[in-house]
């Protein structure tokens, strides 16, 4: 897999994650989370799992963003389990290049739903999904650390997310 981007400009691509990643990974997930934090362990499991689906935003070499989801086999479900981008390069439209990207290969390994949890309180991520054709299932309350509630949040994926569509 590997896209060019026109939206974003310049040498900018996503691709999927590789162990060398590991170090800007790790850096993406304690400038980006407060709580709940991967650890460099589970990042690198995370890697290697045959059900991940692990995709980097890169832009002049450097990784700018990362998507996880996680393939839920036999349900036909996937489950984005985070994105980030490093704040720098926020509003220039990674976020949601990366989601699209997630749910096009998602799409192609047999996904039809793709769904996640997302905090109340996180206006940039609930304006990302809201934008992207989410809605709400169910609440979440006291979910997440420090009993922040949260909703979960779910899209149906169609032959629109097949990868031709998605460019
Ligand atoms: C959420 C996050 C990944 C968005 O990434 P991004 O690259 O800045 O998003 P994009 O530039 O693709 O923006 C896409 C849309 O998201 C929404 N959005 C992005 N930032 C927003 C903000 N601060 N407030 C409200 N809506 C916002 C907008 O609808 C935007 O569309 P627009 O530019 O046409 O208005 C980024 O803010 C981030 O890394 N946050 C910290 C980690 C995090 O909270 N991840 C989500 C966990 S569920």
């Amino acid at each position: 897999m590997h896209s060019q981007s026109s939206a974003v400009g310049g040498d900018s691509h996503i691709r999927p994650a590789r162990p060398e990643d590991l170090g800007p990974l790790e850096d993406l997930e304690h400038e980006a989370f407060s709580g709940d934090k991967m650890s460099r362990r589970s990042l690198r499991r995370f890697l290697t799992r045959s059900t991940s689906m692990f995709l980097v935003g890169v832009r002049e070499g450097r990784v700018v963003g990362a998507i996880l989801a996680i393939e839920r086999r036999g349900v036909r479900d996937a489950r984005i389990y985070s994105v980030a981008v490093f704040s720098p390069h926020r509003g220039e439209g990674w976020g949601r290049r990366l989601v699209r990207e997630a749910e096009a290969v998602a799409f192609a390994r047999g996904a039809r739903r793709m769904r996640l949890e997302i905090r109340r309180d996180n206006e940039a991520s609930r304006g990302l999904f809201r934008g992207l054709g989410y809605h709400i299932v169910s609440p979440l309350p006291a979910y997440y650390e420090g009993g922040i509630d949260g909703d979960r949040w779910e899209r149906e994926l169609t032959v629109e997310n097949g990868r031709e569509e998605n460019r």
